[in-house]
């Protein structure tokens, strides 16, 4: 089958993007499988036209290609496309939108609010510590923590649209965890410890910023929940494929310290990653992982 990885695109991704697209596309060659890369632009309908893939591996991350508009695409077209489907993908790339999910289904998250900089700045609707994240991004992508009144962090930066949607959520200290959901199936916890600050992008794409413990040093209990919230976070969008929840857990609260931030429906692929890293601990090799995601694409 003629298969067309889909990288890059026009999200603050990008780059992220083409590592993963490349490793993928790489992967499934090294299977055998005749692969065209497609780094998307506004062509797309037009570039699908002329490729004719029978399926789709749908490497891309954030807007466009995360968020359901590239599956909405491909389901229009008819084409078998890899990972979460519209619904889930439009959900889960909506922080705000997910939290209600989340919570309707009983899985604990921050306390958070959706806001805009204007109004925060005018009055934060909740006491710091706070972290402000755009509503729809990934990777970290202008995410601010603001430690305690002074609202400097926020007013310093001047990349942040002023009416531009944001979350604004309780900050949880303690520990970075992430789980990822592969079929049907939480694959492992891992820890991640950040050698300075939190884990920004530049601890998530530069080798040695970061250290990534897996299976995470938690008591069983605790490693229990985050396999079951994981599935149940996965279950509760209605995800396909894959997935990997983020949580944080505070450990002075027992077991009620464990929070839910979000699900990513297209996580990353590079080789820093660490859904590729949860499958190696479960002995599932990067081209085993890469052509079971293929074998489940649908439309
Ligand atoms: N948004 C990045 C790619 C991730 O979740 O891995
Ligand atoms: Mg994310």
């Amino acid at each position: 089958k003629r298969v067309a990885v889909l990288m890059g695109g026009r999200s603050a991704e990008r780059e992220v993007s083409l590592v993963s697209g490349e490793a993928c596309a790489r992967a499934l060659e090294e299977r055998g499988w005749p692969v065209t890369r497609i780094d998307v632009g506004t062509d797309l309908p037009e570039v699908l036209q002329r490729v004719r893939p029978e399926v789709v591996f749908n490497a891309l991350h954030g807007r466009y290609g995360e968020d359901g508009r590239v599956q909405g695409l491909l389901d229009l077209m008819a084409i078998p496309y890899t990972h979460s489907g519209v619904l889930a993908s439009a959900l889960a790339m909506d922080k705000p939108m997910a939290k209600r999910v989340f919570a309707s289904a009983g899985l604990r998250c921050p306390e958070g609010v959706e806001t805009t900089l204007e109004a925060l700045l005018a009055e934060p609707p909740i006491a710091p510590p706070f972290v402000v994240k755009p509503a729809a991004e990934g990777s970290s992508v202008g995410v601010v923590i603001v430690p305690d009144d002074d609202l400097r962090p926020l007013t310093d930066r001047n990349d942040i649209d002023p009416t531009c949607r944001l979350l604004v959520e309780s900050y949880i200290p303690g520990r970075e965890l992430t789980c990822a959901v592969l079929g049907d199936e939480p694959l492992a916890v891992t820890e991640i410890r950040p050698s300075q600050g939190f884990y920004d992008y530049r601890a998530k794409y530069t080798e040695g910023f970061a250290s990534h413990l897996v299976p995470a040093p938690l008591a069983p209990a605790i490693y229990e929940r985050v396999l079951e919230q994981a599935l149940a976070a996965h279950r509760a969008l209605g995800c396909r494929g894959v997935s990997r929840a983020d949580f944080r857990f505070d450990p002075d609260r027992g077991e009620d310290g464990l929070y839910l931030l979000e699900v990513n429906t297209q996580p990353g692929m590079t080789p820093l990653s660490l859904v590729p890293e949860q499958a190696a601990f479960r002995g599932i090799g990067f081209a085993d992982l890469v052509e079971q995601l293929l074998g489940w694409a649908r439309c």
